[in-house]
């Protein structure tokens, strides 16, 4: 990455015609940020610059960008086999692919299902949820509990659990049959603190409010993100995880952990549920598992589950359900790569010996200027600022602008920082990081 593409560096001549997803199209438009190849910890941008990625691109290059291992694999597998179907038929690198994950998951989580995108990955656990219950003669309980700002991905499923009002106002009366549980930030009990907050686990309790107002025999699942990142870097107060397994436990709701982004090393260890001593009962993920070289999305379910469904008369397909990419080989070869990256480079490990240093560089904003909270949990940091009187989101967004302006890749939702790098980050580049995100900080109306 020795300067900007002659081919790729210029601005098209015509922005128009992508209508740009989560964008303000105008506006970007009119000043556009592209991003023309990428390398280890850097974007370069078209007018030339390196930009540091503090973001991952979107939380999911977990090793880092345009890994060899993971380029030659996707090419080697372009040429032998472009593509075969999954239904009804098969192809190796699918099954290997499988083994591969299971061998990574706790005891007990035999069997992946492949989408393309987390989205995709949180309706196939959705309706895997409704369908077991149903296979073992429980077909009433079709009940989906979420919660208060989470996120999971667009599709209806996703945005009817989800409880960002932005993603659900819009589009009609959703699902039905949706409940939520109370998101579990307040500032006012938890703020600046480092890692788990003490305060909050007795908000798990509502589920068991939930559960009496329904009835548990309605219920089929409870999905939460053990980490919520896209509403803005919301941890779980400790003893909140455990509340909420004992009730699911209780009243026989399945418990399904959205990890599409504390999946693959974020939080230091393979899966939140290990980080956290919690095991759900399905498990999403996506982005990192490909290193986001090729899209994919997975879920992961335990073997009570998935044997639910083998119980099906011989010869009746078990689960009506799948894509047409489901287990693409390019995304395979890609995943099978990025897990070799992981395990060769110990990235998962790596991680969690960088997280004190970490740590410590998100505390310091404490005291600058419109910080009201910071946040950390693995490689995750969440600063939230004051909002400009009357113009929530522009504060941040400013930020964001000013960051990209100086070199550094952040991302913002509402008035909050996302950070969320590469897990091969040196501390080198925690400091080049949080020293322009002070200084950008410092410079804020
Ligand atoms: C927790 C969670 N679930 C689901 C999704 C949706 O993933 P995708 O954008 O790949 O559909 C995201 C994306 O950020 C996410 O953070």
């Amino acid at each position: 990455m020795d300067g900007p593409s002659p081919v790729h560096a210029t601005i098209p001549n015509n922005l128009e015609a992508f209508w740009m997803p989560f964008t303000n199209n105008r506006q970007f438009k009119k000043a556009p940020r592209l991003l023309v190849s990428a390398e280890g910890m850097h974007y370069r941008s078209h007018d030339g610059r390196r930009i540091l990625d503090g973001t991952a691109g979107l939380w999911c290059v977990n090793a880092g960008h345009a890994r060899p291992k993971i380029v030659e694999a996707i090419k080697a597998t372009a040429q032998e086999l472009d593509f075969a179907p999954t239904f009804q038929m098969g192809h190796p690198l699918a099954f290997e692919l499988a083994s591969r994950l299971t061998a990574m998951l706790p005891t007990g989580f035999d069997h992946v299902f492949y989408a393309n995108s987390g989205s995709e990955a949180v309706d196939t656990a959705l309706k895997i949820a409704l369908a077991y219950h149903r296979a073992r003669g429980e077909g009433q309980r079709t009940r989906l509990i979420g919660r208060e700002r989470g996120y999971h991905g667009v599709g209806f499923g996703g945005i009817s659990v989800g409880g960002i009002v932005n993603n659900r106002k819009f589009f009609g009366p959703l699902l039905a049959g949706v409940d939520h549980l109370p998101h579990t930030h307040d500032r006012s009990k938890q703020a600046f603190s480092r890692g788990q907050p003490e305060w909050g686990a007795h908000l798990a309790d509502e589920l068991e409010r939930i559960v009496a107002l329904h009835d548990p025999s309605t219920i089929a699942a409870v999905i939460v993100e053990p980490v919520a990142g896209s509403t803005g870097v919301l941890i779980p107060p400790k003893g909140y995880l455990e509340k909420l397994r004992a009730i699911c436990d209780k009243h026989g709701l399945l418990l399904i952990f959205d990890e599409v982004i504390t999946g693959f090393g974020r939080l230091g260890s393979a899966f939140a549920t290990d980080h956290f001593g919690v095991q759900p009962d399905l498990i999403t993920v996506a982005k990192g598992i490909t290193n986001a070289a090729v899209p994919m999305g997975a879920v992961f379910a335990r073997d009570f589950i998935h044997d639910a469904f083998m119980k099906a008369p011989d010869g009746q397909i078990e689960l009506f359900h799948g894509y047409t990419y489901s287990g693409h080989p390019l995304a395979c070869a890609a995943a099978l790569a990025t897990l070799d990256v992981y395990q060769e480079e110990g990235l998962f490990a790596r991680a969690a010996s960088m997280a004190g240093y970490w740590e410590d560089a998100v505390h310091s904003l404490k005291g600058l200027p419109h910080v009201i909270d910071c946040r950390n949990l693995g490689i995750i940091a969440g600063i939230e600022l004051e909002p400009i009187p009357g113009r929530p989101t522009a504060r941040a967004f400013d930020a964001f602008l000013k960051c990209y302006e100086k070199g550094l890749l952040i991302r913002t939702t509402g008035d909050i920082i996302a950070l969320s790098p590469p897990l091969i980050l040196e501390r080198s580049h925690i400091d080049e990081m949080f020293g322009m995100l002070a200084e950008v900080l410092r410079g804020l109306d």
